[in-house]
């Protein structure tokens, strides 16, 4: 677990792409896992949906379990848009998880919950949807090693980015450089190679993007991003 977590506290504040799994073609999942894997990408987000939280259901943890056997080395960023997460922690933890990203709207007890994704000493993120302002996760920043602002309404792939997020993401970044914090900020939802300059101009460095990555030409895709993201 240490060098898991030491790997990627090293690349902290580094541009990174996260293709978002939830746009896989389940028959080639392998395949589609390898080619990004191939060109370079280090890290797969994974969105785990519980019909509760948003509206739509997605996978658990087999589909987890064999994703971490396709790509070993690839790092696993669980984004749970799940109603009190924190009952399926030691779950994901044991199968591999890297990072898990909890939502603020989606707990009682969201300092209590990072804390104990901490204890596991592995990464933890605090997401916010669209309608949650940055004030309702300042107090957790000293804790977290990664703030998920969302771009669109989280349950779906394929939305539009909503640009109002850009400025979230600069209020986090003041409010983290303020303060001498040094977690990640990442954005998730209707990113393409189309605005995602602007969004890193926004300061996030972990891009999420899921319909755009996957499809037709996944390792191309995935290929461009790279290079329009570098440091
Ligand atoms: C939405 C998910 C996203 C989604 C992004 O609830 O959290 O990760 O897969 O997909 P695109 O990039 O297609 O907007
Ligand atoms: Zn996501």
């Amino acid at each position: 677990m240490d060098d898991i977590k030491k790997n990627i506290m090293e690349n902290i504040k580094k541009n990174r792409l996260a293709p978002s799994m939830l746009a896989i073609d389940f028959r080639h999942m392998e395949d589609e896992l390898k080619a990004v894997a191939g060109v370079g990408v280090e890290i797969i987000h994974v969105d785990v949906m519980d019909g509760a939280f948003v509206p739509n259901i997605s996978f658990g943890p087999p589909v987890i379990k064999f994703v971490k056997e396709a790509v070993p080395d690839i790092k696993l960023d669980v984004h749970m848009m799940v109603q009190e997460p924190s009952r399926y922690f030691d779950k994901f933890i044991q199968l591999g998880a890297d990072n898990i990203t909890i939502h603020a709207e989606a707990t009682s007890n969201l300092r209590v919950d990072l804390l104990k994704i901490k204890d596991s000493r592995i990464r933890a993120g605090v997401a916010i949807s669209p309608d949650t302002p940055v004030s309702e996760i300042e107090a957790v920043m000293g804790i977290i090693d990664c703030v998920l602002v969302m771009s669109v309404y989280p349950g779906f792939g394929g939305q539009k980015l909503i640009p109002e997020a850009l400025d979230k993401a600069r209020e986090v970044k003041e409010l983290r450089d303020a303060k001498g914090l040094d977690f990640d900020i990442e954005m998730d939802g209707g990113i393409n190679r189309d605005n995602v300059k602007e969004v890193l101009d926004s300061g996030v460095n972990i891009i999420v993007a899921g319909s755009a990555v996957f499809g037709a030409n996944t390792a191309e895709n995935a290929k461009e991003f790279l290079e329009l993201i570098k440091d």
